[in-house]
């Protein structure tokens, strides 16, 4: 069927084609149940939202339409072809998948990541050129300011995560899947996104979404499909639909909203003066007194993660200096960072911060440096309870504190992180975007437990491109742009317009 023959079809019936059909869909780990039983299709030009809390099995489901997994029970279909674990062939009938965890070839260039995988079996040598052109204007159309010949390991996440998605449109597909493809980009690059998609449905491609951002789904989607606990709850248009339904679907009980609050503040435990760094720091001065959760805004590029990074020793700077508590640390030397009281979740956890291979347990009782310097100090037996007790804390999900790490959702993983740090009790504690990727009941569990930080005297940079987290958390709020500090506020001056002005002006 051509498109026209397709939209007269579709006016005719007035319902869109189903062109992904997955049918009472099984799958377990050991362990765990991920998907119980499910039902989920996806449309022809339309976008459906497959949303619910962390572990939900959203990315399960999306990994049996890639062809990574075959269900234990149950069939999924494209068009009428029942697809197995073959990620070539799921390709081939025509899904495109986004994974969540998703990495590019960081030795190879842009162009030659669109391609990766593509041309050997499909096109004979003669097509490589053809290919390479088609690389081109998939990113054009999606981040036309990247030079195809860079090498991809040279790439911000933001931009990274954009070549995913060109390399994903690169061909003709009929099913394009997004597992949480937003989580590293800024609002304009976001804005791009969505106008890309709305391109590619109005080109009649079905298009499934996932996102823990509600106004995300509100903006993009035709229709919402909810899992919790490998159950399916719904599917439903979204023109049914409002946020507190959308919540009560997903969570099955009430969020708390986060309520803004005052603490005592005590002396400052981190002074940050005149850092510079060329390129990237611009003689950066402020300070974080205990007790005090100071807020870092500013858009995706600003320089915020790279701050943390020169703060907590991971690179080093050219001038000034940073202090914990009166004392100067010295730079370049994460191990010296921590021995001073400082902590840090970074933003791009799985590659930075969780060793995959060791379990959930190791994750949160070793850190890289106890890992080194004094390894074998803790009992087995204190592991046991301390990982227990952090995971009963946050709530992680898992089938037990034995479990390899990166078979968590990735949400969970996250959770992991922030647990670590939480035993070791620094004075301060940077946060680089501590709920990206993390479910709205999460969300308002992790706006909690840094409240309760702070309560108990460690002083917080929190570091978020959400505004709502910076605006209800913060008491003062700091903004960067181009590497440089261009607001600093307290918390009755913030707000989104004072904010969203400084990020990008001034
Ligand atoms: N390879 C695996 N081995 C063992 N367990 C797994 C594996 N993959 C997923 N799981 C488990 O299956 C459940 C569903 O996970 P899934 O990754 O599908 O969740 P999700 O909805 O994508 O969550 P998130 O929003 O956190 O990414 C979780 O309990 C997870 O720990
Ligand atoms: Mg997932």
């Amino acid at each position: 069927m051509n498109a026209v023959q397709r939209a007269s079809a579709a006016a005719a019936t007035d319902e869109p084609r189903t062109v992904l059909v997955a049918r009472s869909i099984v799958k377990s780990f050991p362990g765990v149940l991920a998907l119980d039983n499910v039902d989920f299709d996806v449309r022809a030009g339309e976008v459906t939202a497959l949303l619910g809390e962390n572990g939900a099995g959203k990315s399960t489901l999306i990994k049996m339409m890639a062809g990574f997994y075959a269900p234990d029970r149950g069939e999924i279909t494209v068009d009428g072809q029942t697809l197995h674990a073959d990620p070539a062939e799921a390709h081939r009938v025509g899904v495109a998948t986004i994974h969540q965890d998703a990495h590019l070839v960081p030795a190879m260039t842009v162009a030659e990541n669109i391609m990766l995988g593509r041309w050997p079996t499909r096109y004979g040598m003669v097509s490589v050129e053809r290919q390479r052109q088609r690389a081109l204007e998939a990113l054009a159309r999606v981040a036309p300011h990247l030079n195809p010949n860079t090498l991809a390991g040279r790439l911000s996440p933001a931009d990274q995560q954009l070549v995913e998605i060109a390399r994903a449109i690169s061909e003709d597909s009929k099913v394009l899947v997004m597992d949480e493809p937003t989580t590293s980009l800024s609002p304009p690059e976001i804005d791009r996104l969505f106008s890309v998609v709305d391109e590619l449905r109005a080109k009649d491609l079905g298009i499934v979404f996932v996102s823990h951002w509600l106004e995300e789904v509100f903006t993009i989607a035709d229709r919402v499909t909810v899992l919790r606990d490998g159950k399916l709850i719904g599917t439903r248009p979204i023109s049914e639909l409002d946020h507190d339904e959308v919540i009560r679907m997903m969570v099955g009980r009430e969020v708390r909203e986060t309520v803004v609050e005052t603490r005592p503040i005590g002396d400052v435990v981190l002074s940050v003066k005149n850092l510079n760094r060329e390129n990237m720091l611009s003689d950066i001065s402020f300070e974080v007194a205990a007790g005090e959760i100071v807020g870092m805004s500013g858009l995706v590029g600003a320089g915020r993660s790279e701050l943390a990074a020169a703060i907590f020793g991971i690179d080093d700077y050219d001038s000034g200096s940073v202090e914990v508590a009166g004392v100067r640390v010295r730079s370049n030397d994460p191990a010296a960072a921590i021995e001073a009281g400082i902590g840090l979740v970074p933003e791009d956890r799985r590659q930075q911060a969780l060793i995959s291979l060791l379990s959930v347990r190791m994750n949160i009782t070793l850190s890289f440096l106890d890992h080194v310097k004094r390894w074998g100090l803790l009992s087995p037996a204190l592991e046991e309870e301390i990982a227990d007790r952090e995971i009963r804390a946050l709530a992680v999900k898992t089938p037990s504190s034995k479990t390899r790490v990166s078979s968590l959702s990735g949400g969970n993983q996250q959770k992991v992180v922030l647990a670590r740090w939480l035993t070791r009790n620094p004075k301060v504690l940077i946060l680089d975007e501590p709920t990206k990727g993390i479910d709205v009941g999460a969300k308002s569990e992790i706006s909690e437990l840094i409240l309760r930080l702070a309560r108990s005297g460690m002083g917080i940079l929190l570091i978020s491109s959400e505004l709502p987290e910076i605006l209800s958390l913060s008491d003062r709020v700091l903004v960067m742009r181009s590497g440089r500090i261009t607001a600093s506020m307290p918390r009755e001056q913030a707000t989104g317009e004072t904010i969203m002005s400084a990020a990008t002006m001034g």
